[in-house]
């Protein structure tokens, strides 16, 4: 009988941006960055060996998806890479889903490369679980780089707690490194939705026009001191110190994009307009809770766990119209295998 190999993959927040690439075909970021993995907002993935099959049989959120289509072409590529990497030919038959809207600045492409490494390797190897997996030679390590390949935010997935993906000196010498595990700092990400739709422009276009941006030398050359700050923060569980250096870097990250050639908004009118009224609402109401954004229009609300039911009362009153997704730091993926 041929297992299903199910893996899932939970999506994660950059807190140090990656944000554009020194070599794009080795997938080599310009900069080192920081992350903290989340729980509930995953992609839950199934492969199985399908020789009976002349090509991978892919159903994304219960729809069909082909080679050629945007969504379709990424998985396929990633399939191929990993079948040549582990020696294999064998068509798989691959059932994915997302907990949360594909493509709202949630990075799916995280979680969903992730999930999609672990257990397509996982099919063609059966190898039920992570010993398995590496009894066989792909060790976690050697996942999350399969998987930053497809997707570079998705090498960081391969863990939970706060991950690091440091750039080191070459290609080669690039790490993915879990600094802290999820229990050192119970910290909560709440989203709040300002669009579902697709991104008009794709992260890799978005990474390739900062180079053209003023602004990226000068980021590139004081982002190792913002992140030795960060990390002084979160070693010390400070919010106070990390929430301003949150702020500072996601708005840098946009700043950076908007001001490129051709330049590349993600967000519009109303995720501003929130930004200045939660700045004002913190301050009223004695709230830490401070903001991110990935290449979307949605805002993460980082703040610690004991401080969720009260912020969202706040949510509710200030803003009842905005839809949210409440999530929390966590322990990574997951493997199993079963008929
Ligand atoms: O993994 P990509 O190529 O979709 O890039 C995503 C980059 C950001 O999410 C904006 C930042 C990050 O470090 O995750």
């Amino acid at each position: 009988m041929t297992l299903r190999y199910h893996a899932t993959a939970p999506s994660n927040i950059a807190f140090l941006k990656y944000w554009g690439k020194a070599d794009e075909a080795r997938q080599w970021p310009a900069n080192d960055s920081l992350s903290m993995t989340l729980t509930d907002l995953q992609s839950q993935t199934t492969a199985q060996l399908a020789p009976d099959l002349g090509d991978h049989e892919i159903i994304l959120n219960e729809r069909p998806v082909q080679r050629g289509q945007r969504q379709g072409d990424k998985i396929f590529k990633h399939l191929d890479h990993l079948a040549k990497v582990v020696g294999r030919t064998t068509p798989l038959r691959v059932t994915s889903r997302n907990t949360f809207p594909t493509g709202s600045g949630i990075a799916s492409s995280a979680s969903g490369l992730a999930a999609l490494t672990i257990s397509a390797l996982a099919a063609w190897l059966e190898a039920g679980t992570w010993e398995d997996l590496t009894t066989k030679g792909f060790d976690r390590d050697r996942l999350a780089h399969l998987a930053r390949q497809g997707s570079g935010s998705a090498g960081r997935s391969l863990y939970g707690g706060i991950v690091a993906w440091n750039k080191g000196e070459s290609p080669e010498k690039q790490q993915i490194t879990p600094l802290w595990a999820a229990d050192h700092w119970p910290l909560a990400d709440v989203i709040v939705l300002f669009s579902e739709d697709e991104k008009s422009v794709s992260s890799t276009a978005a990474h390739r026009a900062a180079w053209t941006s003023p602004l990226f030398a000068p980021r590139l050359a004081a982002l190792p001191h913002r992140r030795r700050d960060m990390e002084a923060a979160i070693a010390e569980r400070d919010l106070e110190r990390l929430g301003p250096l949150l702020e500072q870097e996601a708005l840098e990250m946009h700043g950076v994009i908007m001001s490129a050639t051709p330049a590349v908004h993600y967000f519009g009118k109303e995720t501003g307009a929130f930004l200045a009224s939660l700045r004002q609402w913190r301050q009223d109401e004695q709230i830490p809770v401070y903001f991110t954004i990935d290449a979307g229009p949605n805002v993460h609300l980082i703040l610690e766990q004991k401080y969720l039911e009260k912020l969202l009362k706040i949510l509710q009153q200030r803003c009842p119209q905005h839809q949210l997704l409440v999530d929390r730091i966590g322990p990574g993926p997951t493997l199993t295998a079963g008929p």
